[in-house]
């Protein structure tokens, strides 16, 4: 930065961190550091530490970290040269004199070439976008549904193939080479470094624009299948992407009650052009604490909807810790089939989405789900750890929140109401009613042979209460097509018939009657009655997790239909049904959250 190194080593040394962070936070000594409640966000175990031999904080909850210089800039709130003067004035000394003004006027002075030279590269690759060399990429554009609208909007453009043809314009121009190697436009030759050459060939453009309206770095996305997919501008001056958030500047002036956070530039692109004109980007998976603080200048709610894929559900983890750190609330948008956000709206349409938006889950809620899904909660040893960590979570939230999940992971992990509360650290409420236990709970099986093991629990539940059985077979609601086994759906019908018309069924004769393959199956599922302890309630739990298999299988199949259609009209008509069916969908897992 700006200042002499010896007088920033005297500031560093005049202000020693631990006694600085004193002053906000109680640090006690354990193991070589010292400790305390992190002052960026609700922490109640004690995440902070202070290493005073490196001079550093770090957080090992929201993953702050840095200088005393970084932690008044947080704790503060201030930019690095006022969080210095800060320090300065704390530690009795005079900010450096002149001489380092001039440096700083110096590099401003560079800043703003820089501004200028990317301003121009924009205006160059758009150019080309439009002209004949750009008819590869504007058919690439078209194949991906961008219209041209859009294309400016977003001031999209490409990058020719030569191997210094933006060098050649910008120097014509009067940028030097080393302000357009420093704007990372340009690289020096690995073979000849007098040589300078273009650093984006052949691509797509995405210019990154400022919030305040500058053109500050790019994406370039390869219009084939080479790697890598994209290439991006590294640090510069003026750029740092952990600092900035890509279509920021399309928020301006808007007042906005939630932004949405999408992983791609192509995922924003696509959700502006189809309506969705609150999306932006991250560009690179965690989110920081510093994008957290520009979002917040915008809205306070953000949606993630990042895509399904391992990393990036990582990713929405970390970044739900930061957004609540940043006062920020966190919502999980989930984008069925492993589609991203593009691929979404553009087969499904701006309601479809927010549909999926009104359905989306808290960050605590995503968190709930993804504890159950890392442990499965279909056997006693899964849905033990499934209990210990979802009651860990709970437990460091304030109680006003906790208290919604609690059903969540009593249903889940099959635990009394009480017994979570203990769990978590609460003790249960003199006097509670407890409701009955159930013995089963269940999570949504992947293969086919779970869903028959399930089909055979609940045909099970039907054959040991003939009372159940008579009731189900009134209900209007309740459908046969549940069972995917013919067997089973065979059985359960005419067991169904037999409760209605017969004094006393004889469920053993009935399978006697049955072909060998067909009295396999029915006859494990009444072996299983002897395990049953609450048929009622678990044939409830079943029928629920048995539906919403049936509706995602549904949906798989509709997805597949409105990819085919042939028409417009064609696919309106399949995705009017997904989207009925998703809202049954989303109402059913809704409960649980
Ligand atoms: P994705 O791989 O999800 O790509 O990366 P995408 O945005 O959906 O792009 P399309 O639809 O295939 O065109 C998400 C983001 O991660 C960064 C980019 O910012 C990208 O938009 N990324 C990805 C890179 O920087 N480099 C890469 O090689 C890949
Ligand atoms: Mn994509």
């Amino acid at each position: 930065m700006a200042f002499p190194e010896a007088w920033l080593n005297e500031l560093m040394s005049k202000n020693d961190i631990a006694s600085v962070i004193s002053e906000y936070v109680q640090l006690t000594p354990k193991g070589g550091r010292l400790w305390g409640h992190c002052p960026f966000h609700v922490d109640k175990t004690p995440s902070f530490s202070v290493t005073p031999d490196k001079q550093l904080f770090h957080c090992f909850s929201c993953k702050a970290g840095g200088s005393v210089i970084q932690f008044i800039m947080q704790a503060e709130n201030l930019s690095y040269i006022d969080a210095v003067r800060q320090l300065a004035q704390r530690a009795g000394m005079d900010m450096p004199n002149e001489i380092d003004d001039k440096r700083l006027m110096e590099q401003k002075r560079r800043r703003e070439r820089i501004y200028e030279a990317n301003r121009e590269a924009a205006l160059f690759y758009h150019k080309a976008l439009l002209s004949p060399e750009g008819e590869n990429a504007r058919r690439y554009l078209e194949r991906r549904g961008v219209n041209a609208d859009t294309a400016t909007r977003f001031g999209l453009g490409y990058s020719p193939d030569g191997f210094d043809t933006l060098v050649g314009y910008l120097t014509g121009k009067g940028f030097s080479k080393e302000i357009l190697i420093d704007a990372g436009l340009a690289v020096p030759g690995r073979k000849d470094p007098s040589r300078t050459y273009d650093f984006f060939r052949g691509r797509l453009m995405f210019p990154v624009i400022s919030a305040m309206g500058k053109v500050i770095a790019f994406g370039g996305r390869t219009m084939g299948n080479d790697e890598p997919k994209y290439i991006n501008t590294g640090d510069t001056p003026v750029y740092n992407k952990r600092e900035n958030i890509y279509a920021i500047n399309l928020l301006k002036g808007k007042k906005l009650d939630d932004i949405i956070m999408v992983e791609g530039y192509m995922d924003v692109i696509s959700l502006h052009q189809n309506g969705v004109d609150n999306a932006v980007a991250s560009l690179g998976t965690a989110l920081t604490l510093q994008q957290a603080r520009l979002l917040k200048r915008y809205a306070p709610k953000v949606y993630y909807a990042y895509d399904g894929d391992e990393a990036g559900q990582k990713a929405m983890l970390r970044g739900i810790d930061i957004l609540r750190a940043s006062d920020i609330e966190p919502r999980v948008i989930i984008i069925p089939d492993e589609h991203d956000p593009d691929e979404f709206i553009r087969a499904f349409g701006r309601d479809s989405f927010l549909l999926l938006k009104d359905a989306s889950l808290t960050g605590v809620g995503f968190k709930l789900e993804r504890i159950a899904k890392v442990n499965g909660t279909d056997t006693p040893d899964g849905r033990e750890k499934f209990a210990r960590e979802a009651c860990m979570l709970l437990s460091r939230l304030e109680p006003v929140e906790r208290d919604r999940y609690i059903p969540y992971v009593s249903e889940k992990s099959g635990l009394k109401i009480d017994t979570v509360r203990e769990q978590c650290g609460v003790s249960p409420a003199p006097g509670s009613k407890e409701e009955p236990q159930r013995f089963i709970t269940f999570k949504r099986p992947k293969k086919d042979g779970e869903r028959i093991r399930i089909e055979r629990k609940l045909l099970a539940c039907i054959m040991s209460s003939p009372e159940y059985g008579a009731e189900i077979g009134r209900q209007k609601d309740f459908s046969l097509m549940l069972f995917s086994s013919d067997a089973l759906r065979a059985f359960c019908a005419r067991l169904l018939a037999a409760y209605r018309t017969e004094a006393k069924v004889d469920i053993p004769v009935m399978i006697a009657e049955l072909d060998p393959k067909s009295a396999e199956d029915v006859s494990s599922a009444y072996s299983a009655t002897e395990d049953l302890l609450d048929p009622v309630g678990s044939a409830a739990d079943i029928i629920a997790s048995l539906t919403v298999i049936q509706l995602k299988d549904e949906l798989k199949s509709l997805s597949a239909k409105a990819k085919e259609a042939a028409s417009a009209d064609e696919r309106a008509a399949v995705m009017k049904e997904y989207s009925a069916k998703f809202a049954e969908l989303q109402k059913l897992s809704g409960k649980q959250n």
